[in-house]
């Protein structure tokens, strides 16, 4: 259940630095707006944003972001995250089920994406919107900050089909 009104907005250049903000609330290694807006202007990519609507207390507050892209029939989510105060509130479900419902519309067959294996909050939303395991990737992600003794971590590949 989505806690009070949130809206899924299409994030154009005009957002890149809210998205840089999000991206860097959401992930230990952030992303600045300049690679952001690379990763954007690739051939079928897009990006949006959860934003809480403004109430009778509150203004309205950006909650969470989705990068993804389409190419050749298929496409794939590049990151996606949720402040961390919004969480377990279904904003991020909501993000990912907008942009596989407009893959979907746009006649995309398959969605994919790699998320760590011991990613237990979006291992959950995966599987809840569809997405089912189809490979692993070992030591995919590199630790990051001073968790260096930890070692890398492998991905699942997640695919959801229309
Ligand atoms: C993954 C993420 C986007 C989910 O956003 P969210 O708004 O909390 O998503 P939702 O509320 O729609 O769903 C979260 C799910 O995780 C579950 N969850 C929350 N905390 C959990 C925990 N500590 N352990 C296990 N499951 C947990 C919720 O119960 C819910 O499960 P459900 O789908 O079975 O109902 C958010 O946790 C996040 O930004 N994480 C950091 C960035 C990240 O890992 N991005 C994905 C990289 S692939």
């Amino acid at each position: 259940m989505i806690w009070g009104g949130v809206d899924i907005l299409r994030a154009g250049a005009a957002s890149l630095e809210i998205l840089e903000t999000l991206h860097a609330e959401c992930f230990a290694v952030g992303w600045d707006a300049v690679s952001i807006a690379k990763m954007l202007a690739m051939p079928g990519a897009t990006g949006t944003l959860a934003v809480i609507s403004a109430g009778a207390e509150r203004e309205a507050a950006p909650a969470g972001f989705l990068l993804g892209r389409e190419a050749g029939g298929e496409a794939e989510i590049i990151s996606t995250g949720v402040v961390p105060a919004l969480r377990g509130r279904g904003i991020g479900g909501a993000l990912v089920s907008e942009f596989t419902s407009r893959m979907r519309q746009r006649g995309v067959h398959a969605v994919f994406l790699e998320v760590a294996v011991d990613n237990e909050p979006a291992l959950s939303l995966y599987k809840r919107i569809g997405f089912a395991p189809i490979g692993l990737r070992k030591s995919y992600y590199e630790p990051a900050g001073d968790n260096s003794s930890t070692g890398p971590t492998d991905a699942l590949v997640m695919r959801c089909d229309s």
